[in-house]
């Protein structure tokens, strides 16, 4: 069997062949917390989305087959929302926001970010011969290892700004654990599936495109909530 490519390897030389990328990514997110209004909304999309991922494993891997990983993952997912809906008292204190769409970064983009790449993940698993549960596992593994991918890619030039520009927090452990959830998915995921690199390599290449939608829309969110 050809062995993946480990997914850690992936984001970094995506992170070496993509360096154009990488300074957009890095001006926007610069932008992003030069405003400290569109920062509280952005810190609180990543909240959502934590707790989004945090719920997808409760909701579909609580069974019989529940393993210590399963609960460790919910948890710490469950830990990282929290995590990013602290930090916005360091932007704006006593916003005390909910997860409604306008007290989001293009919320409803967000979201349905999410939800259409749980339905392509679906979609490619849909001919394998799986058990319902192990459809499901496989699922929510594929879906969590593509946007654990990026949000490690993200997280790691977000956390760049916040130490160069002296914030008061970073990511550095939540990083740490992003990459160990990764690693983890990683071997169950070869494990289950022999096909496992090819698709895992369609899969990022269609979650590219659906955060490149996600990440028009924080854009232009951005500049709505600029105007004066
Ligand atoms: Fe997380
Ligand atoms: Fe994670």
């Amino acid at each position: 069997m050809v062995s993946m490519l480990s997914i850690l390897e992936k984001i970094s030389q995506d992170k070496i062949t993509n360096q154009s990328d990488s300074s957009q990514v890095k001006l926007f997110l610069v932008r992003i917390i030069e405003t400290p209004s569109i920062h509280a909304l952005f810190l609180n999309t990543i909240s959502l989305m934590e707790h989004i991922g945090s719920r997808k494993i409760l909701l579909t891997q609580s069974n019989e087959h529940t393993t210590e990983f399963i609960l460790r993952h919910a948890s710490e997912e469950a830990r990282h929302a929290l995590f990013f809906k602290k930090k916005i008292e360091y932007i704006l204190p006593n916003l005390n926001l909910g997860y409604s769409n306008h007290e989001l970064l293009a919320g409803l983009s967000a979201k349905i970010y999410f939800q259409k790449l749980d339905a392509t993940v679906r979609k490619s698993i849909r001919q394998m011969n799986l058990s319902h549960s192990n459809r499901t596992y496989l699922n929510y593994l594929y879906t969590t290892t593509a946007i654990e991918i990026r949000a490690t890619y993200l997280y790691k030039i977000y956390n760049e700004v916040l130490i160069q520009r002296n914030f008061g927090f970073h990511l550095n452990g939540l990083l740490a654990e992003e990459e160990g959830h990764l690693a983890e998915m990683e071997s169950e995921i070869q494990r289950l599936d022999s096909e496992s690199k090819v698709r895992l390599d369609q899969l990022l290449q269609q979650e590219e495109k659906l955060f490149r939608k996600l990440w028009q829309k924080w854009k232009d969110a951005c500049d709505l909530v600029s105007k004066p």
